[in-house]
């Protein structure tokens, strides 16, 4: 590996909306390299995770490392400007007649739920493929990709996909990208990532396009380094998982220096220090190597075992390093002016969820399981939650419904663990009587309202970007809402852009799915929180025989009650099996029962292997059996699985 340089890599990322054919994509780019073999190749190869391939979708970022040889006569047309946007030297004699590039690629989700994810991508790369399906055309998460991009200085290359397909609007949305973009026509390119139509040109786009690898110049706070000439190591956390040998690994973007096996290092904002296990590259596996080096993407492998020290978006620098300037200075690690990588914005959480184990005593497994998921999954955020009834769990902060879902399914997959989860909620702001304010996640820790002055809820900015064709059903969807609307707009002739300002709670749990149904699949969402609103808003309760189901409390707006009373009994109705003995299903509001089903009670025959006339045994066991179900229903208790959790989820 030792023979590439700098001039011969490139770092990037291919940013699209969900579906657009970015794992496609990747997956020829990996045959064309020859980095998977064919025979071992499946479809979006890069989309490890079990969950990832049953639904299609891409949860998690994942780099790869790719080598391509470039035909001479291609690479002696490449375009010198390119290189002046970096600040590497570059000798007389370019080495770019060397053939082969290292590039260095990072698939991305699409979802609106894991953005949090590209961004972290974008910190780590120079370039993005920008792609976008001809049949739909530029939608939601295009833009906001797309904006992140423009916002890190990437270069963007544009590219659209599926022109295989019968419906593709290739030359309309070619219009309408060069329009956005400012580039012209010719610039955009067109492939089927699916039949591997011009998919080499697209490897060729980022090695002409795609500036080197940037590179970050120590600062010592304007005193000249300790040691003059030695660039000091800085690499940028981007992502990271967990290996019971290895302990934890860093994914890193080196920004300069390198570094070795058995190198010590130390993080910059957790302080962790460690004796490197092993340092290597994705290929997508991970590959040992003697040392990576700046511009490169890589990984450390650190063995520590504690998650919580490798956190994304904080600098690994070598510890040596770290000592030799305070020593120079005389600062502390914490003042000294060694500036750290710029780091990511901190994910927000929008939807907060409480999980309970079903059996008390796996409280612990849980634990650690959310500890290894957060590895993997920098944007979950929990803390210990205990409630009278469920015992102790945890409340976890989400970015949207789909992360709560694909979360609830891991444990449950990954980990085996059985649990009880809280209707998700938003976060609530409300002031008391008494002029104090509380923030609030569940409805169960929502104060008396007698108590209560206000309670503000967060509101966002929602863009919807559809085919004009769906106007209409979108605005008479969106009109089931709360919504204040803003505007609407167009992008190019064909495509609308809507504008509306809502209630957050609206759109996080069944707005995504109604608005793909009603539009055929062809609109999509993109949101921005904008502050908090004073709304009327109330606390609506379930009962279960009798019993208040804490996890299926809600605060919803006071007008909305009585619908979303019946639609959860119904459901509930639905869903809960039935039970040795009837059961009735209760909405409420403070002590006001509004909405009511019953689930008939489970008749089992007994007496079916009894035949003959025995009467009287028939009637002793009718009589036990009668016996068995007032015991369970003086009890009372409904148990409930997850299963049941789940699919109230799933509204
Ligand atoms: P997420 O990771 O979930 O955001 O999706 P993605 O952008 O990675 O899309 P993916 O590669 O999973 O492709 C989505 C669907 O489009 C799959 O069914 C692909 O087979 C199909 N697809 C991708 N590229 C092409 C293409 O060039 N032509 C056609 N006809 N289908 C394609």
């Amino acid at each position: 590996m030792e023979q590439y340089n700098k001039n011969n890599i490139r770092n990037f990322c291919i940013i699209a909306h969900i579906d657009h054919g970015k794992s496609t994509l990747a997956d020829r780019f990996l045959e064309l390299t020859g980095t998977i073999e064919k025979r071992k190749m499946q479809e979006q190869y890069l989309d490890q995770m079990e969950l990832e391939r049953e639904r299609g979708i891409t949860i998690k970022l994942q780099p790869v490392r790719m080598l391509y040889r470039m035909p001479i006569s291609k690479s002696q047309s490449l375009n010198p400007k390119q290189f002046q946007n970096s600040n590497i030297e570059i000798q007389n004699n370019l080495e770019i007649s060397d053939s082969e590039y290292i590039l260095n690629l990072i698939d991305t989700p699409g979802h609106v739920d894991f953005s949090y994810e590209v961004s972290r991508s974008l910190a780590a790369v120079e370039g993005a493929i920008l792609l976008v399906d001809a049949s739909k055309g530029i939608q939601a998460q295009t833009l906001a990709n797309l904006h992140l991009a423009q916002n890190q200085g990437l270069k963007i290359i544009p590219v659209i996909n599926k022109i295989d397909l019968p419906n593709a609007r290739t030359a309309q949305i070619k219009e309408e990208l060069s329009n956005l973009l400012s580039v012209e026509r010719e610039d955009i390119l067109e492939i089927s990532a699916k039949n591997g139509i011009n998919v080499e040109s697209v490897l060729e786009r980022v090695i002409r396009d795609v500036p080197l690898p940037s590179l970050a110049e120590a600062s010592y706070g304007g005193q000249s380094p300790p040691c003059e000439g030695e660039k000091r190591l800085r690499c940028l956390i981007f992502d990271s998982s967990f290996d019971v040998y290895k302990g934890v690994i860093a994914y890193v973007r080196v920004f300069s220096g390198s570094l070795k096996r058995e190198e010590k290092i130390t993080t910059y904002v957790t302080g962790a220090k460690a004796d490197i296990i092993e340092v290597g590259y994705f290929l997508p596996t991970l590959k040992v190597s003697d040392s990576i080096s700046a511009g490169e993407i890589g990984y450390i492998a650190t063995g520590l075992k504690d998650p919580g020290q490798i956190r994304v978006g904080d600098t690994i620098m070598k510890l040596n390093d770290q000592s030799l300037m305070t020593k120079a200075f005389g600062l502390s690690p914490s003042t000294l002016s060694f500036k750290p990588l710029p780091g990511y914005k901190e994910p927000r959480p929008m939807v907060f969820a409480s999980f309970f184990p079903e059996n008390a005593d796996d409280y612990d497994e849980l634990k650690d399981a959310l500890g290894k998921l957060k590895l993997t999954d920098a944007s979950l955020v929990y803390e210990p939650e205990s409630s009278a009834g469920l015992g102790r769990g945890f409340r976890l902060g989400f970015l949207g419904m789909l992360h709560v879902e694909i979360i609830s399914e891991r444990l449950k997959r990954e980990f085996g663990l059985n649990l009880i989860i809280s209707t998700p909620s938003v976060e609530y702001s409300v002031k008391l009587k008494n002029n104090e304010e509380v923030k609030i996640r569940s409805a169960a820790f929502l104060p008396d309202p007698s108590r209560i002055e206000n309670i503000a809820e967060p509101v966002v900015n929602l863009e919807l970007i559809s085919p004009a064709s769906h106007l209409g059903s979108i605005m008479d969807l969106v009109s089931h809402f709360r919504n204040t609307y803003i505007s609407t707009g167009y992008l190019g002739k064909d495509t609308v852009i809507l504008k509306y300002k809502v209630p957050l709670a609206e759109i996080v749990t069944d707005f995504y799915d109604k608005l793909k149904s009603v539009s055929s699949g062809y609109a999509s969402m993109s949101y921005e929180l904008t502050g908090m609103e004073v709304a009327d808003l109330i606390r609506l309760d379930i009962f279960l025989a009798e019993e208040m189901v804490e996890p299926f409390s809600r605060i919803i707006p006071r007008e909305k009650a009585q619908y979303e009373g019946r639609e959860m009994v119904t459901k509930l109705k639905e869903i809960v099996p039935p039970q040795w003995f009837q059961v009735a299903i209760q909405a409420a509001i403070g002590g006001k029962i509004i909405a009511r089903e019953t689930i008939r009670a489970r008749r089992k025959d007994v007496t079916g292997y009894l035949y003959g006339g025995d009467v009287t045994r028939k009637k002793k066991l009718l009589e036990k059996q009668k016996k068995g179900k007032k015991k369970m229903e003086e009890s009372g208790k409904v148990n409930l699985t997850q299963d049941v959790f789940l699919k109230m989820l799933k509204r």
